[in-house]
């Protein structure tokens, strides 16, 4: 895990950063606890975080920044166009990912919404190695559909696959065979795939899928919110790329896609988005869009100071011990529950530790959400909030029906260079309790769903008083904290 050894043999991460500010934490009582998920109709997303001890919802937006991109932010050019700022994350994008053009976007579903609108023809299929749900609900909003065609591996939640990221290219040449090219709007390929536990592909892959859209005249888009990860595991994981820096990397990868957008709450540990590209065409089409909907071609929405925090984000990300940071506190955590013969997702991806909830509340039916339930519970026995990743966090069709997910997941994310190793422990910790009590958790339904994106604001009840019971347990066990 480590390439430094300790000589008592401990497998621990070790952070390569100091904390210089911080932020005080507060862990409410279980009764409290209890109170504030009834309020919040059982859905994470609904919860205030002064109810919150440890906030493991996401990693969009709350990465730690570094003392040079604080100081960077104080230099920021307001101005509305022609910023220098602009100027300088354009310049920085070019020099990491070769790309000429760089077009703003507040944030990555931005550039989505945008890549839609310019690429997606009614009627059309957009192929993917597997779908994220903005970029879904702004594919179909334009009357596309997705096509997913991870490899067999991408859905075994136990897997010794390193890069369950990677597309299936047979069913690639399958499918464009199948639609032809004309119903193709284009081939999307996402690094560190989120929704299978923030996955990576392989560089092998990539070549492989670009070699076959080059034959076909296809678009290659690539979601490079989660490159920080991917980069990581091609680095330790790829043979082949054992001994490129992370910059050959990245600039083997960006060579081979026609665009790339991310979303900077990710990529480059600041708030906003963007999209590169060398297509002077695609970049035409794209630069209509922006002013439309985001702001001004030289700040897209963002602020300048995080764009400022961005450029130095970026920079930062070319350096093996800020993206080691992520990837090795989740082989921990997924190693340690792992052992403790928690069902966890293997093996360990980027983004955060990812619980198979199919399988550790196996009791409770797919269309009552166990994913959903568990983060419920575990906010009661620990304060600390996850994300659902499951039925939750799907859409319905046009006939109101419900699509089961492939996977039922609890994420604990986690956040770059946020948490210490012993809070860290104190999920395992507390998970660990649940797991033991998991008989005691039951399952949820919605009271109010929204139509679009339910997973963000929709409320769920409870068919029995299982949260009282689960809060009493554990004040039995463990007392009020
Ligand atoms: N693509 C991927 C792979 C993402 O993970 C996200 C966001 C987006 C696009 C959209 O970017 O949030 O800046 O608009 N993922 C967040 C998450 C929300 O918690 O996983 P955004």
């Amino acid at each position: 895990m480590n390439r430094i050894k300790f000589f008592n043999g401990e497998q621990i991460p070790l952070e390569m950063h100091k904390a210089k500010i911080i932020q005080k934490l507060n862990l409410v009582p279980v009764q409290r606890r209890l109170e504030a998920v009834r309020e919040a109709g059982y859905n994470t997303f609904l919860l205030k975080n002064t109810d919150i001890f440890l906030d493991m919802l996401t990693d969009s937006g709350v990465n730690a920044m570094s003392d040079r991109q604080q100081a960077a932010m104080m230099v920021a050019d307001d101005s509305y166009a022609g910023s220098q700022t602009f100027t300088k994350l354009e310049t920085k994008c070019e020099e990491i990912f070769g790309t000429k053009y760089f077009l703003p976007a507040h944030q990555g579903r931005a550039c989505e919404n945008i890549l839609a609108q310019v690429l997606v023809k009614p009627g059309s299929i957009v192929p993917m190695n597997y779908h994220f749900t903005t970029t879904k609900a702004h594919i179909v909003l334009n009357g596309g559909t997705v096509v997913e065609l991870p490899i067999e591996e991408a859905l075994q939640t136990r897997s010794d696959c390193p890069f369950k990221g990677n597309m299936d290219l047979e069913k690639l040449s399958d499918v464009i065979e199948k639609y032809g090219v004309e119903k193709i709007s284009f081939v999307r390929m996402e690094a560190g795939t989120n929704l299978i536990g923030g996955q990576p592909f392989s560089l092998a892959n990539l070549q492989g899928v670009q070699k076959l859209c080059h034959e076909h005249g296809l678009v290659l888009v690539l979601d490079a919110s989660l490159l920080a990860d991917n980069l990581y595991f091609i680095q330790e994981r790829e043979t082949a790329c054992k001994n490129m820096s992370v910059s050959q990397i990245t600039r083997s990868i960006s060579d081979l896609v026609d665009v790339l957008y991310f979303s900077g709450r990710k990529l480059g540990c600041a708030r906003g988005g963007g999209i590169c590209t060398n297509n002077e065409e695609l970049y035409m089409k794209i630069r209509e869009l922006i002013p439309l909907y985001e702001g001004f071609l030289t700040y897209g929405g963002m602020s300048v100071r995080e764009m400022e925090a961005m450029a130095v984000g970026l920079e930062e990300t070319m350096d093996e011990e800020m993206i080691n940071q992520g990837p090795q506190f989740i082989a921990y955590m997924v190693g340690e529950l792992d052992k403790r013969g928690i069902p966890v997702v293997t093996p360990p991806g980027g983004l955060g530790c990812h619980i198979n909830a199919a399988e550790f509340v196996d009791h409770i039916p797919q269309h009552q959400y166990p994913a959903g339930a568990l983060a419920a519970a575990l906010y009661i026995a620990s304060g600390v909030r996850g994300m659902e990743r499951g039925t939750m966090s799907e859409q319905r069709d046009e006939n109101g029906n419900e699509p089961l997910a492939d996977l039922e997941l609890l994420r604990l994310a986690v956040p770059r260079r946020v948490f210490t190793l012993s809070q860290v422990k104190y999920v395992i910790d507390r998970v660990c309790w649940l797991y033991e009590n998991r008989r005691l958790i039951g399952g949820l339904e919605f009271i109010d769903e929204p139509q679009n994106l339910r997973f963000f604001f929709g409320r769920l009840g409870t068919f029995s008083d299982w949260p009282e019971a689960l809060a009493e347990k554990f004040q039995a066990d463990l007392g009020t904290l």
